[in-house]
């Protein structure tokens, strides 16, 4: 191998990582941290995936990619136990993220049962 080729392989391998740094810091700016108020992170952190209204469509009522759960069905919620519903949420599971970094689990806990809840009880 050539000084030149050389040079550029570590060139391009240092890209490589500057881009995955990059994409890493772009996805934690994405998922803001709990701040506080369940409903405006439902908003903010989970709607994308979920919908705003827990039924995993968008606001044209088109199935958004991601949703993994109809939280409006309420015959399939209640076969869900609160305590499954917080390990997902706390450690992720597929394309569901873990939030153990963004919130406690005493959060997690309330965001299941005062808002992911009552998405089903609505309809
Ligand atoms: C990037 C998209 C995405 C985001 C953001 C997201 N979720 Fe999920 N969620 C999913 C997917 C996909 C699944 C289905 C996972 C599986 O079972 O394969 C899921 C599953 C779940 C489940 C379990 C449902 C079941 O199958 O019993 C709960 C509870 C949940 N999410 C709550 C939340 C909460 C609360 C937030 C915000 C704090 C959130 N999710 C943010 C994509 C997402």
């Amino acid at each position: 191998m050539t000084p030149v080729s050389r040079a550029l392989r570590t060139l391009a391998l240092a890209a490589t990582f500057l881009a995955g740094g990059l994409l890493q810091a772009e996805d934690k700016k994405e998922l803001p941290k709990f701040d506080g108020n369940l409903q405006k992170y439902w908003a903010d952190a989970c709607a994308r995936c979920h919908g705003v209204n827990g039924n995993g469509r968008d606001n044209n009522g088109g199935q958004l990619p991601d949703a993994g759960f109809d939280f409006t069905d309420s015959r399939k919620a209640n076969k869900k136990k609160d305590s499954d519903w917080v390990k997902v949420t706390l450690n992720g599971k597929d394309k569901m993220p873990a939030f153990k970094d963004r919130m406690s689990e005493a959060d997690v806990q309330k965001m299941i049962t005062e808002i992911v809840r009552k998405f089903a009880a609505k309809h």
